[in-house]
């Protein structure tokens, strides 16, 4: 038997697709997001994904559930759209690892490289850089540039990560990391298998290198999502957030999916709620702006990503 859905929920849902229709709006969601927004976005996924697809839309208006580099992607790639982030206290703490002044003495200590940055950054490092990647485009990216030394910013994990994959290249790494995949630890993973003999272990780039090399596969979130579903095995260990385990479920209904222990969770990801959402649809609260200077200088590096993705 289906468990009813409460009045309130079903009510602030309703809501929302009015202000949907009455602000030609779309709903975008990272899978990182709580499951009852996943549920009423017009459209999940990755970071790649997300930045990709909301060139493409014809809605004036739209509402990025995630972290406010994606909503400020959004808007860069977007000038002309209306962005709304539901909560701009919904930060990633790596977009903010390194300075634009370090990023200009690495440059200087190195002047034949690319500054290649993970879309997980501020839109002022974006301005610093050649070329954008994310998690699911970094290894063919990186691959395809010209350049041998790559200064690879913010984060180190997915820097070695994709640097293990190219040893034709040299690269400079920044101290930087995200605090949710780095805590996980390669005794987390051996409990994880211990308690669940047999199931693949699919985990992030974003996790440190121990971890990876106790992994059966390692990719961005879509990535996880793609191989748990194209394979026959019933169990799986993911070692990620725990917002993707929705989309898992979703897609999945006849396999389990266990996450490691403590389960990661990004609260950033977490400040995104319906009500929010009604809210700014509402009101035009947390709209996105960008000073036109930055959001050109920060745009080359993305459409170059999304050229070079093709
Ligand atoms: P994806 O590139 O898989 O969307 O990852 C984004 C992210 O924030 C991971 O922590
Ligand atoms: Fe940033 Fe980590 Fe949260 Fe992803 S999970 S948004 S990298 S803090």
């Amino acid at each position: 038997m289906e468990t009813p859905i409460p009045k309130a929920i079903a009510e602030i849902k309703e809501r929302i697709e009015q202000l949907k229709r009455q602000n030609d709006a779309v709903i975008l969601a990272h899978y990182y997001v709580r499951d009852e927004v996943q549920e009423i976005a017009d459209y999940i996924g990755d970071s790649f994904y997300l930045s990709k697809l909301a060139v493409g839309l014809k809605a004036k208006t739209l509402v990025v559930c995630g972290v406010s580099f994606m909503g400020e992607s959004a808007k860069i790639l977007n000038p002309e759209k209306r962005v709304l982030l539901p909560d701009s206290r919904a930060d990633c703490a790596m977009a903010h690892m390194i300075t634009p002044e370090k990023v200009a003495r690495l440059r200087a200590e190195h002047p034949g490289a690319a500054v290649v940055c993970y879309i997980n950054s501020t839109a002022e490092l974006k301005t610093c850089s050649d070329v954008c990647v994310t998690s699911a485009n970094a290894l063919s990216i990186v691959r395809a540039l010209p350049n041998e030394e790559i200064i690879f910013i913010p984060d180190e994990n997915l820097g070695r990560h994709i640097a293990g994959k190219l040893p034709e290249k040299k690269f400079i790494f920044n101290d930087g990391r995200c605090p949710i995949h780095a805590r996980i630890t390669p005794a987390d993973i051996d409990a994880a298998r211990a308690a669940h003999p047999g199931a693949p272990v699919l985990a992030h780039p974003e996790c440190v290198p121990a971890v990876l090399e106790k992994a059966d596969y390692i990719g961005s979130t879509s990535g996880i999502l793609h191989y748990a579903t194209e394979h026959a095995e019933k169990q799986y260990i993911i070692v990620t957030e725990c917002g993707i385990g929705y989309e898992l479920r979703r897609q999945n209904p006849d396999k389990e999916f266990f996450f490691v222990e403590p389960t990661p969770v990004c609260e950033d990801m977490k400040f995104i709620t319906l009500e929010k959402i009604a809210r700014v649809l509402e009101t035009g609260e947390g709209e996105v702006t960008l000073e036109d200077a930055l959001r050109s200088r920060a745009n080359a590096p993305l459409e170059r990503m999304l050229e070079l993705a093709k």
